[in-house]
Order: structure tokens, then C-alpha cells, then sequence
């Protein structure tokens, strides 16, 4: 079977437009495109297809549907032969829930234990972690290991008979195979809710400048959906009716060890939007207790906008600065007050928010009435009031300044045009901000059709950008992990290089020797890009 969580991402990065146009000769007709239906014999077009609803319809014989649809009556498939098709397509791996998937499991297991029985044999590691404070036991209830040499790790492989494909799959070697991604590292094994292991997290103890590493996004593993130490918490959260969300391993481990059970980790994340079904089945009071650098306040600030307007109750422990909880508990400290004494969530964003402004500046305070008041426009009816009235306090204004009017937002969001595979693009790169150093080499703002302004923004990590807040806080645009994010670009590069090769071919300014040079160039990126790679966004005019 699929899983339907590729079909989604499949879906999200499929257009119907694309789809049909492959099969008839499409014209465009005002926000749609119009064609002879393929499905009944006409001689004036009557079916059309609308890009902003991925639906064709024809008016003629009445035959309407989505991108699958329409596959499957033209090419008479299955809704499954109908998806693969899209997928060859678009270049897309399926993902399939596979009957053996355990044996995959198993094979975590396996490296566990590997890296588990290196750690006991190799002093450095081990005395690492007792110098962190950390107790045998907490050791061994949270399995953690050592990762050794490439070439050690290799052996192991080889002798236990693990199948490389699945290795690479898992995660536990690159994607092309040739190292395993933790070498002489401290190993974190992530553990399911349900106890299994679906990756691994390691941490350098030769100050290698990447502190810690994780695994990348597999078919079992998701970072934005995975609480590490969920595993060990969830009784303790669904007994005290409270959840911790702190951001590291050691953070998560040194609590447990001090007797904080309910505490758990985001994994070098900010908590996103994918992580809220979780919290929803366990419905506890949120403490968010990230470290109090500038880093981990604006993480706190962009949890509590999301848990605040989802109607969590709970709020924010900030430590002392450049302390993080795991460092508090090896000062002995009592850190049980500490997590009595949280900022609720609506006063902590209010509070932080005006921190970044000079508010006797009226300029500073008039951008952070803006600031407040799109904030307030995403906000449920019911929590607006509230809200506005305890920010008025704050600022020193009457409280109808920030009120907004709902019609006016509703029209607002109706008349924007979503670009669908640019906006997941962008969303894709604000929920996971490390990997945008590598996505900027490909993809600049200007290649953008629609949203180039809101590219612009994530990259300039304006993350409050209300334009920017608009496109990520839709629940109809999806993240996408790196494959598919890559991919998708990949497909929005190639007409864009098209495009450049026109402009050079028209170009009055160039001569005809750097016309062939540049279209010489370029063809060079289209061929790679049509093999499935990307390239570097160096185009000189
Ligand atoms: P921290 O730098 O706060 O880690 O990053 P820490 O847990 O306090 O580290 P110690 O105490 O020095 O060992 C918090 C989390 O961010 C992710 C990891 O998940 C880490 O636990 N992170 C951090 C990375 O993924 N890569 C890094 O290079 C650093
Ligand atoms: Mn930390």
C-alpha cells in the first residue's frame, strides 16, 4: 500500500494544469484554462480546468475530478496505477507501508546495540557522559552508545549481514551509502511512542563544529512530528496532566534523571504546527523551556503564538541566561519551582513582542501596534477580546487601536492567489531554518513567479513577516521533506531557465559570442536538472 502520506506530499506538489496539458491542448480563458474534452466528441471547448481549485469540469458531458482523477479516466488505471503514474511523473518516490517493516525496525535495534557496546569499550565517551552528571542508569535507561570509526562501523555492517540499501533507507548510512552520518559520536537512539527505535541523534565529544547531528527525515522518522523522550514521558504527562518541551537530548535526559518524568524535546526544531496532533491526544498544561538565548526565545515566542492560538493552557520557563534546564539540574539546583513559575502564553508573547521595540519612539510603537494587530488577525474570535485588551494594557493604548476587522481579513485571505508549490517551498524552509544555507545556493527570490516576496522574507529570517505568517500558518499547505522539497524546486527551476534562455536569445545588448556562452551555460543546468540534480543559482545577467 501507499502510505497516504505520500500521496499527500505527491498531491502538493502536482498540478492539474501540468497533468492535463500533457494530454490535450489547453488554452487559457480568464483565471482557467479551457480545452476540447477529451472524454466526449465537440467541436467548441467546454471543459476546463481551474489551477486555483486543481479541478477539471466539463460542461458538456458533465465528467469532472482532481489531477488523480482524471489520469485514471484517461488512461482507464487504478487509483493506485493512477498515483504511481503521477509519481513517475513528477519524479516523486512513493513511499509504501511494507509488511516487513519490522525487520527495518529490528535493524535499529541491531546498530543500538553496536553502538551501545562501543561505548562501554571506549573511556573517552563514557567518561564524557559521567562528567555531564550523568548517572549508569540514566545511561542505561535512555541506551545511549558510541558511535565508532567509519571504518569500524563498516565491519560491523559487514559481519552482521545488514543489508546496505536498508542502512541508507533507515537513515544510518548518507544517502550515498558511503559513510554512516554519526562517526565518533555519543549516540542518542529516537524512540517512538511506543518505544521503537526510528533514528538516531549523536553528539560530538571532540568539539567537531556540528554539535549534534540527526539523522535526516526517513520513511519512519519525521523531526517535526517526533518528541524525543515521549517514550519514557507520555504516562508521566497523562498523570500530572502537564508536558515540558525543552530542546535538547541532555536537557530531556538530566530532567528524567532529577525526577522531572513528563519533560520531552523538540529535535533541533521549533515546535511546528505537525507537532500539535500529538499534544492535542495528551491534552496537557504546555511548558515550553527552551534555553534564553536569543535563538531559544524566539523559539518560545513562535510555540507560544501556536499553542496560545490553539487554546493550550501553560506558558514559558526562561532560565538564567546561556543556562539550559540540563545545566541546572547538574548545579543541583531544586528546578521543580522553577517549572511552577511559567509565563502564561499570552503574556510571555506580549511581553517579548514589545521587548524588540522602543516604545517611546512612536515610530518603534506604531510598529508594534502593526505587529499586535496581525497577530490578533490570526487569532480565533473568542480569544481576540482577550487579547487585544491585555496587549492595550502593556502598550498604554486603548484597546479598540488593535481591534481588526473580520470582514476586511476574510476578503484579504480570499483574493490572495497561493502559488501551491512555491508557497510549500517556503514554508518547508521557515519550519526548518538550518537547512536554508544549502537551499540558497539553487533558489533565489527572482525565480519565483508569485511569492518572491515572501521567499525574500524566510531567507532574511523575517520570520513575523505578516505576508510570510500568511502562507505558513495554512493548514492546506504542507511541509515537505528534503526529497520532495528538492524535487519540487527542481520543477520550478526548469521553466525558469527556459525562460532565461529566451531573454539571452533576445537580449539586444549581448553579442553573439556571450549569447552562446550564457545559453551554453544554462543548457548545461537544464540537462543536470532534467537528470534529477540540482544547480547552482550562479547565473550572471
Ligand atoms: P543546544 O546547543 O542547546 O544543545 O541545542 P544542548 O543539548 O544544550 O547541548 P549540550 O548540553 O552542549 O550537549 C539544542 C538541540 O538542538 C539540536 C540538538 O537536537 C540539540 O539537542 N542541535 C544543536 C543540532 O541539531 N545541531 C547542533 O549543532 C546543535
Ligand atoms: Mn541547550
Amino acid at each position: 500500500m501507499i502510505k497516504q502520506e505520500s500521496i499527500e506530499n505527491l498531491k502538493s506538489i502536482i498540478d492539474i494544469v501540468d497533468v492535463i496539458g500533457n494530454y490535450v491542448q489547453l488554452k487559457k480563458q480568464g483565471s482557467n484554462f479551457v480545452a476540447l474534452c477529451p472524454f466526449h466528441s465537440e467541436k467548441t471547448p467546454s471543459f476546463v480546468v481551474s489551477p486555483t481549485k486543481q479541478i477539471y469540469h466539463c460542461f458538456g458531458c458533465g465528467v469532472s475530478g482532481d489531477a488523480i482523477k482524471f489520469i485514471m479516466e484517461i488512461e482507464k488505471l487504478t487509483y493506485k496505477e493512477a498515483i504511481e503514474k503521477l509519481a513517475s511523473m513528477y519524479n516523486f518516490k512513493l513511499e509504501y507501508t511494507k509488511g516487513n517493516s519490522f525487520i527495518h525496525l529490528d535493524l535499529l535495534e541491531r546498530v543500538n546495540s553496536f553502538y551501545i557496546s562501543n561505548l562501554y569499550k571506549n573511556e573517552n565517551a563514557l567518561n564524557y557522559l559521567k562528567q555531564r552528571g550523568l548517572y549508569d542508569s540514566t545511561i542505561e535507561k535512555f541506551q545511549l552508545g558510541y558511535a565508532p570509526t567509519s571504518h569500524e562501523q563498516f565491519k560491523f555492517f559487514k559481519n552482521a549481514n545488514l543489508n546496505k540499501k536498508d542502512l541508507i533507507e533507515l537513515g544510518v548510512l548518507n544517502e550515498s551509502g558511503e559513510y554512516p552520518r554519526l562517526i565518533e559520536r555519543i549516540t542518542f537512539p529516537i524512540f517512538s511512542q511506543n518505544g521503537k527505535i526510528i533514528a538516531f541523534g549523536g553528539r560530538t565529544i571532540t568539539n567537531h563544529p556540528a554539535k549534534y547531528i540527526n539523522f535526516t527525515n526517513t520513511k519512519i522518522f519525521n523531526k517535526s512530528k517526533t518528541f524525543y523522550g515521549l517514550n519514557f514521558a507520555r504516562e508521566h504527562i497523562l498523570r500530572s496532566k502537564k508536558i515540558i518541551i525543552t530542546e535538547g537530548y541532555m536537557d530531556v535526559i538530566m530532567l528524567h534523571q532529577a525526577g522531572i518524568q513528563n519533560a520531552v524535546a523538540t529535535l533541533g526544531t521549533a515546535l511546528t504546527k505537525e507537532h500539535l496532533p500529538i499534544l492535542k491526544k495528551l491534552n496537557p498544561k504546555v511548558i515550553i523551556s527552551y534555553d534564553s538565548d536569543s535563538a531559544g526565545i524566539n523559539a518560545a515566542l513562535k510555540a507560544s503564538k501556536l499553542l496560545y492560538k490553539e487554546f493550550f493552557d501553560g506558558g514559558v520557563v526562561l532560565f538564567e541566561e546561556g543556562k539550559d534546564p540540563a545545566d541546572i539540574v547538574k548545579e543541583g539546583k531544586n528546578i521543580e519551582n522553577i517549572f511552577k513559575n511559567e509565563i502564561d502564553f499570552s503574556s510571555f508573547i506580549i511581553e517579548f513582542t514589545i521587548k524588540k521595540y522602543d516604545l517611546k519612539n512612536p515610530i518603534h510603537k506604531k510598529n508594534a501596534i502593526d505587529e499586535f494587530k496581525n497577530y490578533i488577525k490570526e487569532l480565533p474570535e473568542i480569544l481576540k477580546d482577550d487579547f487585544s485588551i491585555k496587549a492595550s494594557q502593556y502598550l498604554q493604548i486603548p484597546p479598540n487601536i488593535l481591534k481588526v476587522k473580520t470582514k476586511h481579513i476574510q476578503n484579504l485571505n480570499l483574493n490572495k492567489k497561493i502559488d501551491i508549490a512555491e508557497a510549500s517551498i517556503i514554508k518547508t524552509l521557515y519550519e526548518n531554518p538550518e537547512i536554508m544555507d544549502e537551499i540558497i545556493e539553487y533558489l533565489t527570490p527572482e525565480m519565483f513567479n508569485t511569492h518572491f516576496y515572501e521567499l525574500d522574507a524566510v531567507y532574511k529570517e523575517d520570520f513575523e513577516n505578516p505576508k510570510l505568517l500568511e502562507i505558513v500558518l495554512r493548514d492546506d499547505i504542507k511541509t515537505l521533506d528534503i526529497k520532495t522539497l528538492k524535487n519540487q524546486i527542481r520543477k520550478l527551476l526548469i521553466p525558469y531557465y527556459q525562460k532565461k534562455q529566451l531573454e539571452i536569445k533576445y537580449n539586444k545588448n549581448l553579442s553573439n559570442e556571450e549569447k552562446m556562452h550564457y545559453l551554453k551555460e544554462i543548457n548545461l543546468k537544464l540537462i543536470k536538472l532534467k537528470k534529477g540534480e540540482l544547480v547552482e543559482s550562479d547565473i550572471p545577467i
